[in-house]
């Protein structure tokens, strides 16, 4: 019944808690997401298609153990009766507001939103009017209104703006920080009206620092996937400067720092690109703009450069060296995170030039990889010929480089990351590359 009050209602129905909350897809970014709305004082009932999570969050287990403090917040909430879980959709009927946060993809550089589209389909059976409906998956500029709203409306009916409200509201956190990012980023919010937006802003007021109320539902779309095509074009930026540097023989860490001591200059680091967001986010910026008829072309060439250096860093391998090992598996340091990594890609690069390659990761566990792994870090570098850092885990910092001169077979480091001082690797008799970063050549 939410939308159907008045404004002023909306927000006494918020601050006295009698505001019942449906979260579906109990995620990565979800889960943390649905307990944290309990922590606020919120009943919340989660719901999921996969039964383990179900069972896990309903013994007051997080089936994700490296989200900080997520197992204590699942575990009050649980305990208290705020937070449960079920597979059963008919849990929507008593909701005032219904959450979605079902995986998105990018499959060939398309949009994948058939789990948005299930959603739909699953919760329209159970939308009586009154509810506002809130989209949080990555999505193509449009289907908050277009596809989620549409089809609630084809198959019940209820009109969104008119019977039941209906916004998104980007996730802009980070696994396995989802918990702490909620309490510090601003959180957007963007409506099909007035009271759409107001009532999930003041919902997400309980707990994030501050709300910034946009003025449509596709402009808050929108803002989520720029906010990472912004990312990803500055890192092409920075790539393009290390391919230019390596030109003229200067070094492009010096040239960005230099460039980032003037306040308008914020260069990013040159690199492989990995991760949920970053490599993803631009191409629902470019499938959907091109089908508007704008091919948007800074977007696409910043996106076609980044894929192009694991070319250039495979290239870096000299012809005559075949074994290759390769520190860092996670996209990024310090997380166990290895299903969107860079690194497989560049381990493929180089099975296709012909090389044997080990990879070390100070969080790899038992799991059987498709390539060559080696838990030992001194064991993965002994008989390389060349050495390539891809993720700049902390341990990789304070490598000996005496002990691994003495463990190579061949003598040539690679330091994607810039983690490492070239003179110092260069002392120990070996040879270092980085990109844009033209020694020993
Ligand atoms: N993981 C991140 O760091 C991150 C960051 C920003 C945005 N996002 C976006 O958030 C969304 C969710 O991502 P995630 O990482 O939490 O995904 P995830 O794969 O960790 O979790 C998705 C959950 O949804 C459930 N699910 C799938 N289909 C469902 C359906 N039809 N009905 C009910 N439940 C269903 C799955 O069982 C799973 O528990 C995606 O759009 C993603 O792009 C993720």
């Amino acid at each position: 019944m939410l939308y159907l009050y008045k404004e002023r209602e909306i927000k006494n129905l918020v601050d006295e808690r009698r505001v019942k909350i449906a979260f579906i897809g109990l995620g990565r970014v979800g889960l943390p997401l649905a307990a944290t709305l309990a922590d606020a004082g919120f009943s919340v009932v989660g719901i999921d298609i996969n039964p383990e999570t179900v069972s896990s969050v309903n013994s007051a287990n997080t089936p994700y153990a490296d989200e900080e403090g997520l197992d204590q917040t699942v575990y009050k909430n649980v305990v208290t009766g705020m937070l449960s879980a079920t597979s059963d959709f008919s849990a929507v009927t008593e909701a005032d507001i219904v959450i979605i946060a079902v995986p998105t993809l990018i499959r060939d550089e398309q949009p994948d939103i058939e789990a948005v589209i299930k959603v739909a389909g699953s919760i329209s059976p159970y939308m009586n009017p009154g509810k506002v409906v809130v989209l949080q998956s990555t999505v193509p500029p449009g289907t908050t209104e277009f596809v989620l709203g549409e089809i609630i409306t084809k198959n019940t009916s209820l009109k969104a703006g008119r019977d039941f409200g209906l916004a998104y509201s980007p996730e802009r956190t980070q696994s396995p920080q989802v918990l702490k990012d909620l309490k510090t980023y601003p959180k957007i919010v963007g409506g099909i009206d007035g009271k759409s937006t107001l009532a999930i802003a003041e919902v997400y007021a309980t707990f994030a620092p501050s709300i910034i109320q946009m003025k449509s539902i596709v402009a808050a779309e929108l803002d989520k996937v720029v906010e990472n095509t912004y990312r990803d074009v500055n890192i092409a930026f920075a790539n393009e400067l290390a391919l230019l540097c390596q030109l003229y023989g200067v070094d492009v860490q010096e040239m960005i720092s230099t460039a980032n001591s003037q306040p308008y200059c914020h260069i990013l680091q040159p690199g492989l690109v990995g991760g949920h967001c970053i490599p993803m986010d631009p191409y629902y910026i470019i499938s959907d703009a091109t089908k508007r008829g704008f091919s948007p072309p800074v977007i696409k060439a910043a996106r076609a450069l980044n894929e192009e250096m694991f070319n250039t860093v495979a290239g870096m391998v000299e012809n005559n060296m075949k074994n290759v090992t390769v520190l860092g598996l996670s996209f990024k340091p310090g997380v166990k995170s290895f299903d969107t990594s860079h690194t497989p890609r560049l381990v493929k690069k180089l099975e296709q030039k012909g090389c044997r390659v080990t990879v070390h990761d100070p969080f790899l566990g038992n799991d059987i990889y498709s390539f060559q792994t080696e838990p030992d870090l001194y064991q993965a570098i002994s008989g390389a010929d060349c050495v390539i850092l891809s993720t700049a885990h902390a341990q990789y910092k304070e490598l000996d480089f005496f002990r691994v001169k003495d463990l190579m077979k061949g003598n040539l480091i690679i330091d994607i990351r810039a983690i490492w001082d070239p003179d110092t690797v260069k002392v120990h008799g070996l040879k270092y590359k980085g990109l844009g970063r033209k020694f020993n050549d």
